[in-house]
C-alpha cells in the first residue's frame, strides 16, 4: 500500500487505520481492490493483472526492494497501453524524465523493442533538477528519496542490450537542440518540473505526428498543482483537450495539424 501527499502521522493513520481495514474486507470477500499510488479501486476487473506479456515486463523492472516502484503498477499499464498504441502511428518514442529507467525498461521489454524499427530517446541530466528549469518548490518534492551517483552509468548499461535505445544526458529543452528525433509517435513527460515539461512540448509538440500519444505521469497530483496548469494551459492554447485518469496521469491524443503552427 502506498499513499502519500499528507502529513506524516495523517499518512499512517490512514493506511494503518482505515485503509487497512478496507483492503481485508476486500481480500476477505474474494473480491478485486487496488490500494496503491493514492488510489483506491474496487471491484474493478483489473484485467492488467491477466496480461501475462505486461505483468513479466512490470516485474523485470521494478525493483522489489522499492515499495514505490511496484505501487506504479497502474500507471505502467497506462504506458503500456499508450506504447502499444502508438506503434499505429510513424515515429520514434521520447522520454524526458528518466531516473533509473523503470518506465521505459518496462515498456522496451513489453513491446520486445529490439524487433522494433524505431528508437527510443531517454533525456534526463541524471542529476535531478536543473535549477534554471524548476521551481524551488518543485526541487524539494522531486529530491527526497532520489540518488543520483551513478545513475547514468547504470541506465546506459540497462539498456546496452537494445540497438535502438539513445540514453541522452542533458537538460530538458537545451539538448533537444542538440538532438531530438524528426517524428515522434509518443512522448512520455515524467520531469516533474512545469518550465521544462512546457518548453519540452515547445520543442516536440510540431514534431508529433498526427495521432501520437503525450502521456504525462504527474498531471493530475495534487502535490504538483504548479505543473497541472501549465499543462493544462499549454494544451488548451494548442486546442487539446487532455484526459485526466485515477492514477495522477493526463493523456492527449495529437492532432497534428493544430500544432504545426
Ligand atoms: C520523477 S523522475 C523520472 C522517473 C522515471 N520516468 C522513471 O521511470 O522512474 C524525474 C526525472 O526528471 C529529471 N529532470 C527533471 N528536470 C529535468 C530537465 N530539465 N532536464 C533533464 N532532466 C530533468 C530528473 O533528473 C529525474 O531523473
Amino acid at each position: 500500500m502506498s499513499f502519500y501527499g499528507l502529513r506524516g502521522d495523517v499518512e499512517h493513520r490512514l493506511m494503518t487505520e482505515h485503509l487497512a481495514a478496507l483492503q481485508k474486507l476486500f481480500q476477505e470477500a474474494k473480491a478485486p481492490s487496488f490500494f496503491s499510488d493514492n488510489l483506491i479501486a474496487l471491484n474493478r476487473n483489473l484485467s492488467f493483472l491477466y496480461d501475462e506479456k505486461f505483468m513479466n515486463a512490470f516485474s523485470a523492472a521494478a525493483d522489489k526492494n522499492i515499495p514505490e516502484d511496484e505501487a506504479k503498477l497502474w500507471r505502467l499499464h497506462t504506458l503500456a497501453w499508450c506504447g502499444r498504441t502508438a506503434l499505429n502511428v510513424p515515429g520514434d518514442f521520447v522520454e524526458c524524465g528518466v531516473y533509473k529507467g523503470l518506465y521505459s525498461a518496462m515498456l522496451t521489454d513489453y513491446l520486445d523493442w529490439n524487433e522494433i524499427d524505431r528508437r527510443f530517446y531517454l533525456y534526463d541530466t541524471f542529476a535531478g533538477l536543473p535549477d534554471d528549469w524548476s521551481s524551488e518548490m518543485e526541487r524539494s518534492t522531486v529530491s527526497d528519496g532520489y540518488e543520483w551517483d551513478g545513475t547514468y552509468d547504470a541506465v546506459c548499461a540497462r539498456f546496452a542490450h537494445y540497438q535502438n535505445v539513445d540514453v541522452v544526458k542533458g537538460v530538458v529543452p537545451d539538448i533537444l537542440a542538440e538532438r531530438a528525433p524528426k517524428q515522434i509517435a509518443l512522448l512520455h513527460l515524467d520531469l516533474n518540473a512545469a518550465k521544462a515539461e512546457v518548453a519540452a512540448l515547445d520543442f516536440l509538440g510540431p514534431r508529433l505526428s498526427d495521432g501520437a500519444i503525450v502521456l504525462m505521469d504527474d498531471f493530475g497530483r495534487k502535490e504538483q498543482l504548479e505543473l497541472a496548469e501549465a499543462l493544462m494551459g499549454w494544451w488548451t492554447a494548442h486546442d487539446h483537450p487532455i484526459l485526466e485518469l485515477p492514477t495522477g496521469q493526463g493523456m492527449v491524443t495529437v492532432n497534428a495539424a493544430k500544432l504545426q503552427t
